[in-house]
């Protein structure tokens, strides 16, 4: 412990939402005021003392009616001080572990001493767009052509592949095959419905409850994850392929979900100097990058880069979180991390996504980073303590992570 380590102080998110669930028409911008509130509210700290705010979000479609920069959005309508800086970023699903990492490296640097990042995306709320060669720029004749940019989640229009297809593609060169993903999906629903069980994911740890004003009558309180579903290996094998995938299903994979979630992060000097407790100390951050095919491996190679920043090795883990952009990218990712070996690279799966990972949970794209931060950081607190690795993979090839101490 030293007075340069960067700690984490507050951690919240809301329960994640379905496709079309309660929050389908809550714009993310609302989601991110939320968290970033209550993650300030349970510490009782002003946001004057807030030096910078990085906010991660990857639907720019969703917040388009908003205009842009939606950090600055939420800072102001979050009643931050009008001189407060901010940012948004978009490093596809890694987005708020990007926004972390770059709070911890202007805390390590000594530019600020308390950042906040937050993520939040609303996927059902995203909306249909009409080109400007379409509709601004018209058809003097014809019909206007919308397009949905969630339909086969990729890059199609810069001949890109579906993230769907590459990663079951990839899982098959690993000899992962469609069975085993489906194993692990119903892994995660289980794993989830036991944790929750145990009184996991409930209100106060990483979950904050929103109200959701209706046209009619009282306000919902929402108060737990809704993407959660009850399920068997049976029901899974049945279910197509999506996308042209070989192997990832509406089973294996998580939906397309809304949510916000916010960490706030200081030095420990001026968590000592607040007389703020601690919740984990944040080891280091890593990210890195390889084909775009290869999405799936980038948890592994991003986890690997932060271990050799701390001299650590993969046995040093008593934890590992992956974010499960589907059960194909979590299970590639433990192999590479266990260099192919079975017995290792099932001990692994034994310490990873141990309460359920995002099949279960959902995967509201911009929020999943810190999401998967603080669903690790929790679970070692129960544990009285602990080091793991919590990453994530981000579209076309791109992978965040961070190493916790508690
Ligand atoms: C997979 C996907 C296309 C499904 O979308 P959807 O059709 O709106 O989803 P639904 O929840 O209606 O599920 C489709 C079907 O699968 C079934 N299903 C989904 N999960 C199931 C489960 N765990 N067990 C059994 N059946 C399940 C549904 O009941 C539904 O069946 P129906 O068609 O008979 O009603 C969409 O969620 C998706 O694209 N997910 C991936 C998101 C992604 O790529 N994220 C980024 C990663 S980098």
């Amino acid at each position: 412990m030293d007075n340069t380590d960067v700690v984490i102080v507050s951690a919240v998110r809301t329960p994640f939402g379905r496709f079309d669930g309660v929050l389908k028409e809550i714009p993310s911008i609302d989601l991110g005021v939320m968290v970033v509130k209550e993650a300030l509210r349970r510490i009782q700290l002003d946001p004057s003392e807030v030096d910078e705010l990085y906010y991660g979000t990857c639907i720019p479609a969703e917040y388009a009616p908003y205009l842009n920069v939606p950090a600055r959005q939420i800072t102001l309508l979050a009643g931050f001080p009008a001189d407060s800086v901010s940012m948004t970023l978009d490093r596809a699903c890694c987005s708020s572990m990007t926004a972390l990492r770059l709070g911890f490296r202007a805390i390590r640097s000594g530019e600020a001493s308390v950042a906040i990042a937050c993520g939040a995306e609303n996927m059902g709320n995203t909306c249909h767009l009409v080109e400007a060669g379409n509709g601004r720029w018209g058809k003097r004749l014809g019909h206007i052509q919308m397009v949905d940019i969630l339909f086969e989640l990729g890059y199609g229009k810069k001949g890109f592949n579906p993230v769907a297809l590459d990663a079951g593609e990839v899982a098959l060169e690993f000899k992962i095959d469609r069975a085993e993903q489906d194993n692990w999906g119903l892994r995660s629903q289980e794993r989830w419905a036991t944790a929750y069980e145990e009184g996991k994911f409930k209100v106060g740890e990483e979950i904050m409850a929103i109200q959701i004003p209706q046209r009619k009558g009282d306000p919902i309180v929402f108060d737990r994850d809704e993407p959660p579903r009850k399920t068997t290996l049976e029901k899974l094998g049945k279910l197509r392929t999506i996308y042209g995938s070989p192997t990832v299903t509406a089973g294996n994979a998580p939906g397309m979900n809304a949510g916000g979630s916010a960490i706030v992060i200081m030095s420990r000097k001026k968590a000592d100097k607040l007389g703020l407790q601690p919740l984990a100390t944040v080891e280091t951050m890593a990210w890195d990058a390889a084909e775009p095919k290869y999405m799936a491996t980038l948890p592994a190679k991003s986890i690997n880069k932060a271990l050799s920043n701390t001299q650590k090795c993969i046995e040093d883990l008593d934890l590992i979180e992956i974010n499960e952009a589907f059960a194909a990218v979590t299970l590639v990712s433990l192999k590479a991390l266990a260099e192919m070996d079975a017995e290792k690279y099932s001990a692994l799966q034994e310490i990873t996504n141990i309460n359920g990972g995002a099949i279960a949970i959902g995967h509201p794209v911009g929020a999943s980073g810190a999401r998967v931060t603080m669903t690790l950081m929790y679970e070692l607190m129960r544990r009285g303590g602990g080091c793991g690795a919590a990453a994530i993979c981000g579209g076309l090839g791109q992978g965040e992570s961070i190493i916790l101490q508690v």
